[in-house]
């Protein structure tokens, strides 16, 4: 691990949010679709990259990409300080303690998974109960579900209310003896709920149950500290904080991670491997088989960089601002209905409108150039207690601003006067 320099700028140093200079930032946006200008509201299935990114990316390839941790050669340790100092910068943003609580996955989905089958799977039991969300996305139910299916285990949902909060009360009682792990969102893909995390995991550790907390739509949206939450474990994948697709991180707990065995097998996680039996290495390359996404992990320190230059205080009540602005504009519309009114919301929007298909919904708002994502949004559980098949989600990104909620709210109000 090579000691690269990590920028930390505290809040008083952040540039001021200029929502307009963001934008610009984005080559992407600037394009039309359908002959519109394109409004992009689907940050939440995957963000669009600032040029910093998608330079960084590009140079490292050009000049610096070779294998990591494998070369005596110079371009091969150019490599590995980039990939190092990525992991260093994660450890920054999450407030982690040590470097080697930040294991590379994937994607959020894969981090899940490496703690259901590496941390949780060795110690279930019969009638054993894991405690999830109704909201929950499903890379959060159905891993459990894979660890639980093979001792008899349970898992288990804890409610949420008809303005799509977390019942509190019912986790308090549903949380006990047979609890062995509590798995929650920090931010509702659908609802755009902010759920008291460190509250959850007080609740938790109380009864001795160990938390997993998925943060792929809250990095991007909220302050994440993971000293101040608590939490056992919390995953993220880069493409949803203007990073690269294909590398996930999971945070876990130094005590956790060094008492896990390895996940995947392969090259890089071993000490020593004979025929008749291997040792494994330390953490977390004891987790991370085979060649990583080295030049995406790049992506993603550089894309923390980039939003590190922005108070994240800023950042969010921009974003909460536009959301508040189009929950308004939505409700105006007749036969048009929000999913849930959290007190604290972020990032998603999901609606339902009365007499047209969600999918007709986004079909029509694609053909004026608006992107926004339709279905169940990997949520089905969540869909079916609002009584739902699937609904229509705008969700935002720090480029958004309110010409993108006009024209959507212009454009719904059109399609349900001329179809509703
Ligand atoms: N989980 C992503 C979404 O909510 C893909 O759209």
């Amino acid at each position: 691990m090579s000691d690269m320099a990590t920028e930390v700028r505290a809040p008083g140093d952040a540039l001021t949010f200029d929502p307009d200079a963001v934008r610009a930032a984005f080559p992407i946006l600037d394009q039309e679709m359908n002959g519109r200008p394109m409004v992009f509201l689907d940050s939440g299935a995957s963000t669009q990259k600032p040029e910093a990114v998608i330079a960084a990316e590009a140079e490292f390839y050009r000049h610096d990409y070779a294998n990591i941790h494998r070369g005596v050669y110079d371009l091969s340790q150019r490599a590995s300080d980039a990939f190092d100092g990525g992991r260093r910068k994660v450890q920054a943003f999450l407030g982690a303690a040590d470097w080697r609580e930040i294991v590379f996955t994937r994607n959020t989905t894969e981090a899940i998974n490496l703690v259901a089958w590496s941390f949780l799977e060795p110690r279930l039991q019969p009638s054993d109960e894991i405690l999830v969300t109704t909201m929950e996305h499903h890379s959060n139910i159905v891993p459990w579900q894979l660890v639980a299916m093979r001792h008899g285990a349970k898992v288990v949902a804890v409610p949420i209310t008809d303005a799509g909060e977390l019942n509190l009360a019912a986790l308090r009682e549903m949380i006990g003896p047979r609890t062995k792990m509590l798995a929650c969102t920090w931010v509702s893909n659908v609802l755009g709920t902010v759920n008291p995390v460190a509250e959850i995991v007080g609740i938790a550790h109380a009864a001795g149950v160990p938390v997993l907390l998925d943060a792929a739509q809250a990095v991007q949206h909220v302050a994440v500290d993971v000293q101040e939450v608590g939490a056992d474990f919390l995953a993220f994948s880069a493409h949803k904080i203007y990073g690269p697709s294909g590398v996930g991180v999971l945070y876990g707990k130094r005590e956790h991670l060094e008492a896990m065995p390895p996940w995947q097998g392969g090259g890089g996680i071993v000490d020593r491997v004979t025929f008749e039996g291997t040792t494994y290495g330390e953490i977390p390359f004891r987790f991370e088989a085979g060649t990583p996404d080295i030049a995406g992990v790049h992506g993603l320190g550089t894309a923390l960089d980039w939003f590190g230059q922005f108070d994240i205080r800023a950042v969010e009540a921009h974003e909460i601002r536009l959301m508040a602005e189009a929950q308004r504009a939505l409700q105006q519309i007749p036969g048009l209905h929000a999913l849930g009114d959290p007190r604290h919301r972020t990032g998603a929007l999901s609606f339902w409108v009365d007499g047209l298909h969600h999918q007709d919904v986004g079909a029509m708002l694609d053909l004026d150039g608006i992107a926004i994502r339709t279905g169940h949004h990997c949520a089905q559980p969540l869909h079916r207690r609002f009584g739902l098949e699937g609904s229509a989600r705008a969700s935002f990104g720090i480029y958004n601003n309110e010409a993108d909620v006009a024209a959507l709210a212009d454009s719904l109000r059109y399609i349900v006067r001329k179809y509703g």
